[in-house]
């Protein structure tokens, strides 16, 4: 079967990620259908991305016009047969394999014997995922970043089986989309996540052995080393459950103690303080300016 330049794209999985990669599928020129996997709202969804369109068009970054030929192009259902003629499948669904493996395998029966699977994956293995499907050559990671429309970087993970062919044509959209594609080959964690993951606790290591307060951390890694968000308040922004299972699923690949996940952090998570989502992670987000969580300043 071989590989045709991609023009169409579908996106399961409707959360944070999802609905920033379909925003950004669409607005590019793509033919968009984005599934959302659990019942819900469509309609609010799609509200949602006219939203981010419309701050654009206020910014001056898109014209009215081209506004609404976007959202012409973004179909937004919870219907996976509308997948059914897309080129170019991206998952961004539960983090957890099971899950994911078995969305895969409804698609196999659903999609094009053409069309190009892929997962948006953090810290979950595409080779697994990939040998689950009847696709295995055309089974690519696809790793965009939180926010997708502002974070250039899309880490495009190969297998021992991808056909280059695949990997030209899924790089090819990627450029098209305005973002910089690295190629990595598939490994937990890929390159980012395995650097900043360990940076994010190596922070929180910091801070329980008295070096500085988690606010002081953050100013010195932003004003020293002219990071965006120091390594607590983008901790937070990930959304520290993330940060948790990245770190435990890094932990148990590579056996690193530089991956395991700091007590603070698990103590966050079992208490449901998982950053800005619920209002209270290593910052409240309650006060504005957000300040330190005070049971951190005990
Ligand atoms: N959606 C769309 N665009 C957004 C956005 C959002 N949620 N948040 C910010 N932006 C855009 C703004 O429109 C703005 O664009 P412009 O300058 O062209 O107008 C630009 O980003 C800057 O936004 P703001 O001025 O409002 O805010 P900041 O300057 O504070 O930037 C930030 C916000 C882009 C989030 C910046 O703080 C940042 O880059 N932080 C680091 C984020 C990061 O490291 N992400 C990676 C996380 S790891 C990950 O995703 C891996 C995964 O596997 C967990």
């Amino acid at each position: 079967m071989s590989v045709t330049k991609i023009q169409s794209i579908g996106v399961l999985g409707a959360g944070q990620m999802g609905l920033g990669i379909a925003q950004v599928t669409a607005k590019a020129g793509f033919p968009t259908t984005l599934v959302k996997a659990t019942p819900g709202d469509t309609d609010a969804l799609k509200k949602r991305v006219e939203g981010a369109y419309g701050r654009d068009v206020d910014k001056g970054r898109m014209e009215a016009a081209d506004r609404d030929a976007a959202l012409g192009r973004l179909n937004v259902t919870t219907s996976l047969d509308q997948l059914a003629g897309v080129d170019l499948v991206i998952e961004s669904i539960l983090e957890d394999l099971g899950t994911k493996r078995e969305a895969f395998d409804r698609l196999d029966a659903i999609c094009g014997d053409g069309a190009i699977f892929s997962s948006n994956t953090s810290t979950l293995g595409i080779t697994e995922m990939a040998v689950a499907t009847k696709r295995p050559q055309r089974f690519l990671g696809v790793h965009f970043f939180n926010p997708a429309p502002a974070m250039k970087l899309v880490e495009i993970a190969t297998t021992l089986m991808t056909d280059p062919a695949a990997t030209q044509a899924v790089s090819e959209a990627i450029s098209a989309l305005g973002k910089t594609p690295v190629l990595v080959k598939d490994s937990t964690g890929f390159v980012v996540n395995r650097l900043l993951v360990p940076y994010m606790i190596d922070a929180m290591h910091e801070w329980s052995r008295g070096t500085a307060s988690i606010d002081d951390i953050d100013t010195a890694m932003c004003n020293g080393a002219a990071h965006p968000m120091g390594p607590f308040t983008l901790a937070d922004y990930i959304g520290l459950d993330v940060v948790f299972h990245m770190a435990t699923n890094l932990y148990e690949e590579y056996g690193e103690p530089r991956f395991a996940p700091p007590p603070v952090l698990r103590r966050l998570m079992l208490t449901g303080q998982l950053g800005r989502k619920t209002k209270r992670g290593f910052y409240d987000y309650g006060a504005k300016p957000a300040v330190v969580n005070e049971a951190l300043t005990r």
